[in-house]
């Protein structure tokens, strides 16, 4: 799906959450937008989504403006918020119940999705079974269960240790690869970011703005080498820099 934010912003009250914003994100490409907390990055995501309307200026997906819930997407968040009386595959389907669809026509492809995200053993656990890592494998697995054309994900590997976060980071890039699905990823990691995204959308502190994007040429799969990659080292130190340029980072520790 083809998402463009034209001057897209939002204030709350006299809160500016979101600074206007100018964003097309192509069909089948994978964005990642990095900033300091509090700059807007989750308020962005539900403008795309229409979780929240827009104050100002205008969000089109696929050529169209949005009116009402946009349908065809899914949503991770950082926590999983798993029913904890369903089953692995009985969240996921849930998803497709809650949209009033038939959920024994979906059983097996939310079967394929688990088995995709590494949990084919474990479509019968309950969520006190799983580990934080697994439990955010079932909400992207619910996430994709009935085919939309875009993923948001707002910080959805946060609160995970940093190893269970790198093998995630692989698995989702395998996963896209896939699937080809739109992604805008939400991410406070510069590392996160530029290692996933086609492109990386930099924010200034609120009220947020696009600071810069960058586009990133490194090759897929990009796995556990391109931490080493020229590239990418080149990359994090450009955003670094826009940080301690805006004050996120402070030269004392540099
Ligand atoms: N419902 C709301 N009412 C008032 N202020 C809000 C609301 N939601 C977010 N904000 C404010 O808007 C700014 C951006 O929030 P948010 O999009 O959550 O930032 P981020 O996800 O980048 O941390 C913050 O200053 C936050 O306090
Ligand atoms: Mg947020």
């Amino acid at each position: 799906m083809h998402v463009l934010l034209s001057g897209a912003g939002k204030t709350f009250g006299t809160v500016r959450a979101l600074a206007p914003v100018d964003l097309e994100v192509a069909d089948g490409e994978f964005v990642a937008i990095v900033g300091p907390s509090g700059c807007g990055k989750s308020t962005l995501l539900r403008l795309v989504s229409n979780l929240l309307p827009v104050t100002e200026g205008r969000v089109e997906i696929d050529g169209r403006a949005i009116k009402g819930p946009v349908t065809q997407l899914g949503f991770v968040f950082q926590q999983s918020t798993l029913l904890e009386w369903r089953t692995a595959l009985g969240n996921v389907l849930f998803q497709v119940e809650m949209r009033g669809l038939p959920a024994r026509d979906y059983r097996a492809r939310a079967m394929a999705l688990l088995d995709q995200v590494g949990l084919k053993d474990f479509a019968n656990a309950h969520p006190h079974q799983l580990s934080g890592g697994m439990k955010q494998r079932v909400a992207i697995a619910r996430a994709l269960v009935h085919d939309p054309g875009l993923l948001l994900m707002d910080e959805p590997f946060g609160a995970l240790d940093a190893l269970t976060r790198e093998q995630m980071r692989l698995d989702l890039e395998a996963l896209w690869l896939r699937r080809r699905m739109t992604v805008l990823f939400v991410t406070h990691s510069v590392d996160e970011a530029v290692l996933l995204a086609d492109r990386v959308v930099v924010m200034s502190p609120r009220p947020g703005r696009i600071e810069r994007i960058i586009k990133i040429d490194m090759e897929r799969p990009r796995g556990l080498r391109a931490r080493r990659d020229p590239e990418f080292l080149r990359i994090e130190e450009e955003i670094t820099e826009i940080f301690l340029s805006r004050g996120v980072l402070s030269r004392a520790a540099a």
